[in-house]
């Protein structure tokens, strides 16, 4: 298949441009997008054969529902059962934004698009691009991010390219994506409501609009679940796995410096091929390969924003083993920290 590549500019969009998309859609085609948080590739999330292309396109194990992505509010009452006061809340607040709602859904949406669930995932997204897509292609869009299964999610359509060239039918380059990791998944059809995948809206914004929000044991865990604690299918897949061994150094700044050092030393003298991703405050330190920054340790939200960048880049690079910097927990650190956790497949060392 011959992908189409189609790049637009946000700020001056070109209608003729999404509409040669809108049609692949319509026609059950697959077309990747960016949205505010990582690039997704989409299909008519009514037609089962458009999604389980989608499925054969990322290779993504059956079992995992994607998201479907609406353009209005509106749009969320024909395909879901109920919306239960506390979801009205957080669309209220949230939407358009990084958050998406499980809701119990109605008899309209597909199996294929649920994966057989009795629940459906939805949000809308923040971005230009996105929303004029849906509008133009007259239907809700099914769309996971647009990375190959097990692969960090794309945030420039050059990731999506190097994964999904020849897969695809198009993909709209729109620069960029702003948030960096992907949308917090909040399940609503339980009371109290419970955070499944920690991601661009904080726990804590949704916690002071909820009251009451727990945390899935997974968004922290710091090994893998058992399968019964499982809620979201997504909880079981591997993730964010660059070829490399990752290892996550969490703890202390200092001890974490201490730590990556003795650890980059005893690679090296294995004649093993080390890169580090550690911050603005920390890299200077560091003898290795490939020593790049995720940012400042107290600016969260460019850490967000350069992760799947950067685990990308440093493999490109063919090390052997990436090591990792920890950082804060709070904000979008929750989510950063649950992907570097995925990452290191929980090859996690604690110093103090
Ligand atoms: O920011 C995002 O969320 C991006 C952009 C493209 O919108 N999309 C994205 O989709 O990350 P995906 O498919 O890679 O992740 C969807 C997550 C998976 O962990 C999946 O298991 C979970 O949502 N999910 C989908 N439907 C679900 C359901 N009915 N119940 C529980 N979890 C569900
Ligand atoms: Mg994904």
């Amino acid at each position: 298949m011959k992908t189409l590549l189609l790049k637009v500019n946000e700020e001056n969009l070109d209608p003729a441009k999404i509409q040669i998309a809108a049609e692949i859609i319509q026609r059950g085609g697959l077309v990747a997008f960016p949205t505010e948080t990582v690039y997704g590739l989409g299909a008519d999330a009514l037609n089962p054969k458009a999604v389980l292309a989608l499925f054969e396109a990322k290779r993504r194990p059956l079992d995992n529902p994607p998201i479907v992505h609406i353009g209005d509010p509106e749009e969320v009452y024909r395909l879901v059962e109920e919306v239960p006061a506390k979801a009205a809340l957080l669309m209220d607040k949230f939407w358009p934004g990084p958050l998406t709602l499980i809701f119990k859904r109605s008899n309209i949406v597909p199996k294929a698009t649920v994966a057989g669930l009795d629940t459906v995932a939805v949000r809308i997204p923040k971005h230009k691009v996105a929303l004029e897509l849906i509008k133009q292609s007259r239907c809700p869009i099914a769309a996971p991010s647009a990375n190959l299964a097990g692969k960090p999610s794309p945030t420039t359509a050059q990731h999506v390219y190097e994964d999904l060239n020849g897969r695809v039918d198009a993909i709209i380059d729109g620069g960029s994506t702003n948030i960096g990791v992907e949308s917090t998944v909040v399940d609503l059809s339980i009371d109290p409501p419970m955070l499944l995948r920690p991601g661009g809206a904080p726990f804590e914004a949704l916690k002071k609009v909820l009251g009451d929000l727990v945390l899935h044991p997974f968004v922290q865990a710091e090994q893998e679940l058992l399968l019964q604690e499982i809620r979201s299918p997504g909880m079981k897949h591997k993730h964010y796995a660059p070829k490399a061994d990752v290892i996550l150094v969490e703890g202390d700044v200092q001890a974490v410096i201490a730590e990556i050092g003795k650890l980059a030393e005893s690679y090296r003298l294995k004649d093993e091929k080390v890169g580090i991703l550690a911050t603005d405050e920390t890299q200077v330190v560091y003898k290795a390969d490939v020593v790049k920054s995720l940012g400042s340790r107290s600016n969260l939200r460019a850490v967000a924003q350069s992760l799947f960048r950067l685990l990308r880049e440093v493999d490109a690079e063919n090390v052997d083993v990436i090591i990792a910097e920890g950082v804060s927990s709070e904000g979008l650190g929750l989510a950063v920290m649950n992907r570097l956790r995925k990452a290191s497949g929980y090859n996690i060392i604690k110093v103090m």
